[in-house]
């Protein structure tokens, strides 16, 4: 078998590294445009780390399947008769024609429209045209099943594929920042995904859209027409000065509006049925005592955004999860699911639906401005002369505090910082230089202590 991994790269790791000064906050903007880069990407970041593939309600059948992608590599997640969840690539082993055309659905087994094999649902080939007449029985059926991701598994109902054998359990990759964040979507009770992804392209490199979701300076000023429409109140949700950072290992955050520390500790206190009481005076419902034992006492005090690395954001409170599928370094596919808690009936639900498409997703209000301000930076980043120019990540730093978790992250309580992105944009250089999980689990930054 041909090594699709071997990528040519012109990039060596101290060049890699040299990307991003996180001591300056100082971003080169190759980054955003170079061919090489993208393809690193797709190596050692998309295929090597854990991806967000669907949760289970999406999935509850034998048979049932849901199409996503690895980086570029598309793939087939489906529940075969046993239960079992497979990641299976969706690329028939004679001449690589796609199997699966629909974007999700129900099958007793994926049969090619180009010549016919048929693969059952954990992607063994189960039927060959002519095996017996053409191929005169010289064939072995056994050795050209579908490739499957290497490893999957799931948290909460969300599940997740690697395509590297290496990675560490789903578990330990997410850690205590990942699963906070997960977890988030998940506050309130057992959750469910709608049907109805929303997707659509942007002309923007991927990770500054991710960057974004850290960005709470521009809020206010991008999004002014949005907050005088009155559908959304920014001032209710932004706190520019009661803001609070979580940083995991590996690259995993949560930014964003965090409740003060004295505030919480007075929370605490209230009963499930006292804090429903209290909500509705308030623009969120507040969490129930559980919600601590799955976001830990630090995250259960975030309002924020988390971004599980490298390309899944749940959003504030965890209504819409968002993924940002690389499309070459100047596209990028954003899938918008839309969570409620299980128990809502149609009428709650569609009152989510409503607020989920207005607010994000091609129709939504705040993409519709951000999408904009992103394909610009990405477009310019195409000039020769413009793409010298650095990019600034300098907000906030040496002014603030990084306080240890117990599960190993990093907490900082601040004002609007760009402490998030400064975390983004490390952690990549990082995975990006590491040749393969030993020499990334051995070079990666430990989330920071002290002075940030
Ligand atoms: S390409 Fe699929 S059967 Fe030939
Ligand atoms: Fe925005």
């Amino acid at each position: 078998m041909a090594d699709g991994n071997q990528v040519h790269a012109a990039w060596e790791r101290e060049e890699i590294l040299s990307l991003f000064d996180p001591s300056s906050g100082r971003l080169d903007r190759r980054i955003y445009d170079d061919e090489a880069i993208y393809r690193l990407e797709l190596e050692r970041i998309f295929a090597r780390g854990w991806n967000f593939m669907c949760h289970e309600s999406q999935i509850p059948n034998a048979g049932d399947y849901f199409i996503n992608y690895i980086g570029e590599d598309q793939v087939i997640v489906v529940r075969d008769g046993e239960g079992q969840v497979n990641v299976l690539l969706n690329t028939c082993r004679h001449r690589g024609n796609a199997l699966c055309r629909a974007e999700q659905g129900n099958a007793k087994s994926f049969v090619c429209s180009y010549h016919g094999w048929n693969y059952a649902l954990n992607g063994d080939l189960i039927g060959v045209p002519g095996l017996k007449n053409y191929y005169r029985g010289d064939f072995d059926k056994s050795q050209h099943g579908l490739a499957k991701a290497a490893q999957v598994d799931s948290y909460l109902g969300f599940y997740f594929a690697t395509l590297d054998p290496q990675a560490p359990p789903l578990h330990d990759f997410l850690g205590d920042v990942g699963r906070a964040g997960l977890g988030m979507a998940a506050a309130y009770g057992d959750v469910i995904v709608l049907d109805g992804i929303q997707k659509n392209v942007i002309d923007c490199n991927w990770k500054i859209a991710v960057d974004n979701l850290f960005d709470w300076y521009h809020v206010m000023y991008s999004h002014a027409s949005a907050n005088s429409t009155g559908f959304v109140d920014l001032a209710q949700i932004l706190h520019p000065d009661s803001q609070l950072v979580i940083l995991g290992e590996y690259g995993h955050g949560i930014g964003g509006p965090g409740i003060p520390k004295p505030m919480q500790d007075q929370l605490d206190q209230l009963s499930d049925a006292q804090r429903e009481e209290v909500s509705k005076t308030m623009p969120f419902r507040l969490r129930p005592a559980s919600a601590k034992d799955l976001m830990g006492a630090t995250g259960v005090r975030s309002m924020g955004h988390p971004n599980i690395f490298p390309n899944l954001w749940i959003t504030l409170n965890g209504t819409q999860l968002c993924l940002r599928l690389p499309r070459g370094p100047g596209a990028t596919e954003l899938w918008w699911f839309t969570v409620t808690p299980k128990e809502f009936n149609p009428e709650q639900r569609r009152a989510v639906v409503r607020t989920a498409t207005h607010l994000f997703g091609p129709a939504g209000l705040l993409e519709q401005d951000d999408g904009e301000n992103w394909s610009q930076s990405t477009r310019a980043s195409r000039g020769v002369f413009s793409r010298s120019l650095d990019h600034t990540l300098q907000m906030g730093l040496g002014h603030d505090e990084a306080v240890a978790e117990p599960g190993g992250g990093a907490a900082i309580d601040t004002c609007i910082s760009e402490h998030g992105q400064r975390w983004l944009y490390r952690s990549w250089t990082e995975w990006l230089a590491a040749k393969d999980w030993t020499d990334l689990k051995a070079n990666h930054s430990a989330p920071p202590k002290g002075k940030v």
